[in-house]
């Protein structure tokens, strides 16, 4: 955490000099929005602000020029239904990625969307959300904005207390403008973000300036219902974001682990979770199994979170949050186990083929994806993995797969990365095909992992044909018919479902 100041945010603002006072207000017209941080968050944000505000210049900045390269050409640098569409409509109109920051420092409003990752190194190690990147925004915006208002707007997911850390940054130098903070969390999941952009439950806007509050909902307000465009303190606005991706997590750790129960007593997990999800207090949606969560935000959050009851010395609450990341594990270390049971306890030299490799389907974004964590749990076993994904590169599979082999996947990453044992073994036993069927032509087995759709359309009688046998197939995401795939032969294992022939070598 930057601070660990119990003052409110107008106590804060009492202590700051006089010069802002002296300042003349200036009304509040919102002409044009920067964003620093081109990401997956940043990205389809600010096109779907640029598609429905056309009379608002829209910047979105970012210091990797490659980054911005990508989006300036025809290949974006991420994949997300309907946001090409949107961008090519937009950019060079009133949608623009740059790096140039002078852009930023001319506008109005400017949204901080820059990564805040699990710190992995010093205090707070594997715990505490590296909030490096977001107070290397606030020192520039402080050193290069001299004069005027600026709405200062997070919306990278932080700590809670970190507009404060923001706010003491940007009033610590010599300029003289008026900085307000709003705290402005996203809740988009990859996969449907357009969708979640342009129709979203809730936006959520946290501040103390009225008048800046004003103006941020009414950006939102040219698309969103105004009763959707909820208003809150900046710290309740920070916490709101880290709790509703534990809350979650939490149904789907909590459904991972009624999944391994009911292997073990015959009760089907997709019957519970449709038998439970219909009660109306409960609702149906995060109560499906599967073999773990990713993606970059859950178990960043939750560690979040668990750090910040840590410190504020509430083990129990810590504690009790954790839990879902450990069952999170679990989850993925039962079925990377089940797998090499399965396969007479051995999976060494034999041809393994996974199909998906991004943590969930829509999506190119592979950070935390389960399927890293099984490959490596198969990896160590030295099985011969081949790997099939549509959207996921290869470059990005070997590096992700070095990374979590050579015990740097969340930290830097050295050289030592290419020449070490770890990566051999990576270059020497892991495959990536561009073709699905011949990923699994020959395999011993093969691994559902991400629930892309079109993994359900594939001709399994061929794929049978052309395997090893026995041929299993492990359905890590209760995508696929069984019924169907048994009458074909083959053995099937799916999460929270009582083993049938396949029980027993
Ligand atoms: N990915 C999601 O689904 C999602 C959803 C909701 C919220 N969030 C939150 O939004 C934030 C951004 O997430 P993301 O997935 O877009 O991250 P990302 O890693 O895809 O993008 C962050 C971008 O910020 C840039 N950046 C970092 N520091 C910078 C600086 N000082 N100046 C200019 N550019 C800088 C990086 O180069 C990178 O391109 C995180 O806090 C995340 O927790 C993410």
């Amino acid at each position: 955490m930057l601070v660990d100041d119990h003052s409110s945010p107008s106590d804060q603002e009492k202590n700051t000099t006089t010069d802002q006072e002296e300042q003349p207000q200036q009304p509040l017209v919102i002409k044009k929005i920067a964003c620093i941080g081109a990401g997956y968050v940043g990205g389809p944000t600010m096109s779907v602000i640029a598609t429905k505000c056309h009379d608002i210049q829209v910047i979105i900045y970012d210091m990797n020029q490659q980054r911005i390269d990508a989006w300036n050409s025809a290949e974006l640098p991420i994949f997300e239904p309907g946001l090409e569409e949107i961008v090519m409509e937009r950019r060079g109109k009133n949608l623009h990625f740059t790096t140039d920051y002078q852009q930023v420092v001319d506008s109005d409003v400017i949204f901080l969307s820059v990564n805040t990752p699990t710190k992995y190194y010093g205090v707070g190690k594997g715990r505490a959300a590296d909030l490096k990147y977001v107070e290397s925004c606030a020192r520039q915006l402080r050193d290069t904005i001299k004069s005027g208002r600026k709405i200062i707007v997070e919306k990278s997911t932080v700590p809670t207390r970190t507009s404060i850390a923001v706010k003491r940054i940007l009033e610590s130098g010599e300029s003289k403008a008026r900085f307000d903070i709003l705290s402005n969390p996203e809740f988009l999941a990859e996969g449907t973000a357009i969708s979640d952009l342009q129709n979203p439950d809730r936006v959520l806007i946290g501040g103390e300036d009225e008048e800046s509050i004003r103006a941020l909902s009414s950006v939102y307000e040219r698309w969103v219902p105004k009763e959707r465009v909820i208003t809150t303190n900046l710290w309740s606005s920070e916490l709101s974001k880290l709790v509703a991706n534990c809350m979650l997590a939490q149904r789907i750790s909590s459904m991972n682990a009624i999944s391994a129960l009911c292997e073990k007593t015959g009760a089907d997990i997709q019957q519970v979770s449709f038998a439970v999800g219909k009660d109306t207090r409960i609702g149906s949606k995060f109560l499906q199994a599967s073999v773990g969560f990713g993606g970059s935000c859950f178990q960043k959050d939750i560690l979040n979170l668990v750090y910040l009851a840590d410190h504020y010395n509430l083990p129990e609450v810590a504690k009790y949050f954790y839990g879902i990341i450990e069952i999170n594990n679990f989850q993925r270390e039962r079925f990377a186990k089940k797998v090499i049971h399965k396969l007479f306890n051995t999976v060494s030299g034999k041809k393994i083929c996974v199909l998906g490799f991004a943590f969930k389907k829509d999506t190119s974004d592979t950070r935390e994806t389960s399927s890293i964590f099984v490959c490596k749990s198969l990896l160590e076993e030295r099985a011969k993995i081949h790997i099939y994904d549509p959207k996921v590169t290869k470059k990005q599979i070997m590096y992700d797969m070095k990374s979590i082999m050579n015990d740097c996947y969340d930290g830097d990453f050295s050289a030592k990365m290419e020449s070490s044992r770890e990566s051999e073994l990576v270059e020497s036993n892991i495959f990536v095909s561009t073709d699905p069927y011949e990923a699994m032509s020959d395999a011993h087995a093969i691994l559902v992992l991400t629930e892309w759709d079109e993994f359900k359309q594939y001709d399994y009688k061929r794929v049978f044909e052309g395997m090893k046998k026995p041929a299993y197939l492990f359905d890590g995401r209760n995508i696929l018919n069984r019924k169907d795939l048994e009458t074909i032969g083959f053995d099937v294992y799916q999460i929270g479902k009582q083993e049938s022939h396949m029980a027993d070598w």
